[in-house]
């Protein structure tokens, strides 16, 4: 029993089995019936060693929506307890352009968000009309009034996608799509923690000093920050672990190749512009993969090493309007070969949705707040900067 124990505990890092064997230990000496009692002991711990080894075989769900609840109720006591300082609600204005059901419902799911928690939405839905649409980001821009706007992606084809972001300045940026907020993030001066949420992460000592220093002053891409949110909530390290991102798009799979590169793990980013067998290959050494390839059902459990932590970024609406990521869940699942795994939906996206949220406060804060303007310097924006 002592030597099933012993493996099973060192196996399972998180438990402590010298704990278990003490208190059989002094449950046999207090007792005066020795014999019963080593023998119900003896049973009850062997039913345990094997419940905890059925669990260790289980692919555990990163409930992304769970925590995105906690998140944005975080931010509502947040936002309700800072409202009277500044006067007003955190104000986000949001560009819909052209017909995209799928976006639209994005947009919807947003406000809902925005609403429970206290902020303010200023929605524009505009047609096809390049000119129009940049008219009304300049009003958005130039309205003190507004913390932050988004122009909801993707813009329709006749529309410049470049020309039309450009114009929003890296103040007013939520997404954390400026080529400044994407330049801090690479020179890692960007922390995606608030400095009261260092409890949930094992950070790196930079991060910390980020932290400490209260240089949170720039926007980090809200994908990037829901994926490193939820690890870090979860308790699933980073450092020193080998992970694979999948996808290179700038608003997902760059900036978390640089957050988790920032995090201390051994990374490698791929695409499918790399031959599906060789991307499998680098897949099946890692403990963490990171798919935003945007490819149905693309990773099996083929792909997978045992205990691999699983986070799909991937939304793809198939035809019919189902909804699936880029991993084959069922498949995945009942293969029990990842230890954690994001569902799709109910992963990422709620928790990219409750970033947007907190990229928004922060834009507010900086607006808002006299003592974080004495703190945190106005934003500068590179016409301050002379460059
Ligand atoms: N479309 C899909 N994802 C996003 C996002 O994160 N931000 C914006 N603005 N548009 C999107």
């Amino acid at each position: 029993v002592c030597w099933v124990s012993t493996s099973v505990h060192r196996a399972q890092a998180s438990l402590s089995w010298t704990e278990k064997i003490y208190s059989v230990a002094a449950a046999c000496v207090t007792h005066r019936s020795r014999g019963l009692t080593i023998r119900m002991c003896v049973r009850r711990h062997v039913w345990s060693i094997g419940r905890q080894l059925l669990d260790s075989f289980k692919t555990q769900i990163l409930d992304g929506r769970a925590t995105a609840d906690i998140v944005l109720e975080e931010l509502r006591v947040e936002v309700s307890s800072k409202r009277s300082l500044w006067g007003r609600s955190p104000r986000l204005g949001v560009i819909l352009a052209g017909d995209c059901p799928q976006s639209r419902k994005y947009v919807e799911i947003k406000n809902k968000a925005a609403e429970y928690i206290g902020i303010e939405c200023v929605n524009l839905y505009l047609d096809e009309d390049e000119k129009r649409i940049e008219r009304e980001v300049l009003n958005l821009v130039q309205d003190d009034s507004i913390d932050g706007v988004l122009v909801q992606l993707p813009l329709p084809r006749n529309v410049s996608q470049d020309k039309i972001l450009s114009l929003v300045p890296a103040e007013k940026d939520v997404d954390g799509f400026h080529p400044q907020n994407l330049g801090l993030l690479a020179l890692q001066q960007l922390s995606t923690l608030r400095p009261w949420e260092k409890r949930f992460a094992r950070i790196e000592e930079r991060e910390e000093r980020v932290v400490q220093e209260s240089r949170y002053e720039g926007i980090v891409p809200c994908t990037a920050k829901a994926v490193i949110s939820l690890l870090d909530r979860f308790d699933i390290q980073i450092k020193g672990k080998k992970a694979v991102v999948l996808g290179r798009s700038s608003i997902a799979g760059l900036p978390i190749t640089l957050l988790m590169m920032h995090r201390g793990s051994l990374i490698t980013n791929c695409d499918l512009n790399s031959s599906e067998t060789l991307v499998k290959r680098v897949c099946q050494e890692a403990d963490i993969i990171v798919s935003a390839a945007g490819c149905p059902s693309l990773i099996d459990s083929s792909w997978l090493k045992s205990g691999v932590v699983l986070v799909d970024v991937g939304f793809n609406v198939l035809e019919g309007g189902s909804v699936c990521g880029d991993v084959n869940f069922d498949e995945v699942m009942t293969s029990g070969k990842a230890s954690w795994i994001t569902p799709v939906p109910g992963g990422i996206g709620p928790m990219t949705v409750a970033m947007l949220m907190d990229n928004t406060i922060q834009n507010a804060t900086r607006n808002l707040s006299p003592e974080t303007l004495e703190s945190h310097p106005r934003f500068k924006t590179l016409d301050d900067l002379n460059l």
